[in-house]
């Protein structure tokens, strides 16, 4: 029983649930026109809407991909999209298996008197979008907001982003979405593991202390934590077993086991340092489903192995399954590499 009396709580908790299932987690396909636009370059396409829907067609008609994805998150461009065959690439998704999620954000934007810090912007509008959002078959949102460690943070930068991620996250659950609740703090700077901890430890605690002020069903929302590491510039690497240990001190001591979902974002980590720090972080206990939202650390291969040429198609598709069954695997402590 949850001492709550919202209009969508049972539905909010069953999506989670389903989307935190064992073996499973979400495939982020959310980039940004200007984000997505980088990757296309990167294989010399031009990033037109023709390219966006045939490179996230081929994504969402993989075969058995429901096996080992639960939720892919989607930019507002391809939730209203068909493919090349006329279906709605959300009716793809379902017949897959797989829950559409929706971005909700509208990107990053300077925090005035910051130490050159972002806010996200959003939160205008963002009712009448995410009741718009569910009637077109979206389940569950995302709301990113970026922490940076070399530039502070500073205390209003921590207390923008958990405050916002707060009202975006009950302005979702009133609307019948899951928001997925998302303070990136970046892998940039020089910093060790320690430092990344004691960050990570602050904008956890205002994150909780925002979500309970404004009445957040924590059974109905998942998380999307960055791991703790050592900065990208640092000289000290961490291995997947210190990683581990460092990111559930943290979250056992921020997180309550009532979250059913903790799912991690890749930030930069290489497809394989991604599956082996999630494997760690699932062979030491924890009261949570421990799995991935990934990205880059999903993408890499398959959008090399594509080149925009519809006879890498099939090539392509293989190896997001095996990128996929591979976190899967990691998701239940059984990868092999
Ligand atoms: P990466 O896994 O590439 O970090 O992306 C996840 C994401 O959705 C960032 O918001």
């Amino acid at each position: 029983m949850v001492c709550r009396a919202g209009k969508f709580d049972e539905e909010l908790m069953k999506t989670a649930r389903t989307i935190a299932s064992p073996g499973r987690g979400i495939l982020a396909m959310d980039e940004s026109n200007a984000t997505v636009g980088k990757r296309l370059d990167s294989i010399g396409l031009e990033n037109s809407e023709a390219n966006r829907q045939a490179y996230r067609e081929m994504l969402v008609s993989t075969k058995g991909l429901g096996q080992y994805i639960s939720g892919a998150i989607l930019f507002e461009e391809t939730l209203y999209q068909s493919g090349s065959n006329g279906k709605r690439m959300t009716d793809m998704l379902v017949e897959n298996g797989i829950v559409p999620g929706i971005k909700v954000d509208k990107g990053l934007a300077p925090l005035a008197n910051s130490n050159n810090e972002q806010w996200a912007m959003g939160l205008d509008g963002l009712d009448k979008r995410c009741a718009e959002y569910h009637k077109a078959g979206a389940r569950f949102a995302k709301w990113r907001s970026v922490v940076s460690i070399p530039n502070g943070p500073s205390p209003i930068a921590v207390r923008e982003t958990a405050y916002g991620l707060a009202r975006y996250a009950a302005i979702c659950q009133n609307n019948g979405l899951v928001p997925i609740v998302e303070p990136e703090i970046l892998l940039d700077g020089d910093h060790d593991i320690n430092r990344c901890l004691a960050v990570f430890e602050d904008v956890w605690a205002e994150t909780f202390k925002y979500l309970a002020d404004n009445k957040v069903l924590f059974e109905g929302i998942l998380l999307k934590p960055s791991m703790v590491t050592p900065g990208a510039e640092s000289p000290a690497r961490a291995t997947p077993q210190q990683v581990a240990e460092m990111t559930l001190i943290g979250l056992k001591r921020r997180v309550p086991p009532a979250v059913p979902g903790i799912m991690f974002l890749s930030g930069g980590q290489s497809e394989l340092e991604a599956t082996l720090n999630l494997q760690e972080m699932n062979r030491q206990p924890n009261p949570w489903h421990v799995s991935f939202s990934y990205a880059r650390a999903l993408q890499n291969t398959v959008l090399k192995t594509w080149q925009g040429k519809p006879e890498n198609v099939p090539k392509a598709q293989e190896a997001l399954l095996k990128r996929a069954k591979a976190n899967s695997d990691a998701q239940r402590g059984q990868y092999d590499p």
